[in-house]
């Protein structure tokens, strides 16, 4: 009985122990995969992001460098050649479709294509970047997806009123295209909408779930390699020679002092042994003298 309870007692406050340790690390670590993971998700997400805004800018400085001088001077007001925005538009079309899990989106709360109506969220992008008149970086919810996205404000010039003034200026393509009651009356100067660069943002949560479900698993199995070690070298070492000790100092508590222990341990179980042993010896002579 007493033997059974000391066996298990080491061994479990053994795994107790290591239990607690494994426990700990895995919430150190866990954090610390959590963090690393969302931050390098946001890094990734941000340098697509440069990639995509520094193209998206590059269509603009063409069509204003290039293409829109060119053709106002020859009186021809063919919208994509004209409008970097309406450009910008065509191109991310045919982008989108080889890559649709980024978004680029043109906005406008007087639009004259409905489609660039702001949606959900969008709204309060375009208000914030109509507040603070310059680019933000914000989060974006479509649907089932997170998006980090880069919002420009666009600003009305005097080149955007051929179309964008009134129904009557327009020519007369536009109107016929888009109708005469959405996308006039914008004014030089004023925020008309907002370019819209995202990437997807790679699900956060997931990905730290993911990896630190790995990490409990390889930190389990090495946890798991530790203690059978420190089991089984404790079982040879320290729990049989006790249970042996044990059970000899009993026998020689009850007068059956016959058997010698031998031990060629040199360390302080060995010593143990050899003190039982000079204690069975001295019990062997008393009680041979004594039967005497
Ligand atoms: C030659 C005509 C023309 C000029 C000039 C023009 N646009 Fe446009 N713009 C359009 C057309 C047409 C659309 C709709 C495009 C579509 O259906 O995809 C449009 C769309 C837009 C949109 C998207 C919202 C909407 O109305 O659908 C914005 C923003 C915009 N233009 C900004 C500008 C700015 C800023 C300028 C001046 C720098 C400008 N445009 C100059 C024709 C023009």
């Amino acid at each position: 009985m007493a033997d059974k309870k000391a066996k298990t007692s080491l061994t479990q406050s053994v795994a107790r122990n290591l239990l607690i340790i494994y426990l700990i690390s895995l919430a150190v670590l866990g954090t610390a995969v959590y963090l690393y993971g969302k931050k390098q998700v946001l890094n990734e997400a941000r340098s697509k992001l440069r990639l995509l805004n520094g193209m998206a800018i590059a269509i603009h400085d063409v069509v204003k460098s290039e293409l829109q001088p060119h053709f106002l001077k020859k009186g021809e007001f063919y919208p994509p050649v004209i409008s970097s925005t309406v450009l910008l538009k065509l191109a991310s079309e045919k982008f989108l479709e080889r890559h649709p899990d980024y978004l680029v989106r043109v906005i406008s709360d007087n639009p004259l294509d409905p489609n660039d109506l702001p949606r959900g969220e969008e709204q309060a992008i375009l208000d914030a970047v109509r507040r603070e008149n310059r680019g933000l970086i914000r989060t974006l919810k479509v649907s089932q997806n997170t998006y980090m996205v880069h919002a420009q404000p666009i600003v009305a010039e005097k080149e955007c009123m051929i179309c964008h003034y009134s129904p009557e200026s327009a020519p007369r393509f536009i109107v016929e295209q888009y109708g005469t009651k959405s996308g006039y009356g914008w004014k030089i100067g004023e925020v008309v909408g907002a370019t819209l660069v995202g990437v997807q943002l790679a699900p956060v949560l997931t990905i730290a779930f993911v990896r630190t479900m790995i990490l409990a698993v390889i930190l389990g199995a090495f946890f798991g390699v530790i203690f059978f070690a420190i089991n089984s070298f404790l079982r040879r070492q320290v729990v049989t020679p006790v249970v042996e000790l044990t059970e000899a100092a009993q026998q020689i508590s009850h007068g059956k002092v016959d058997k010698e222990l031998k031990t060629d341990r040199t360390d302080e179980i060995g010593d143990l042994y050899r003190a039982i042993e000079l204690l069975r010896r001295s019990i062997q002579v008393a009680l041979s003298r004594l039967k005497r």
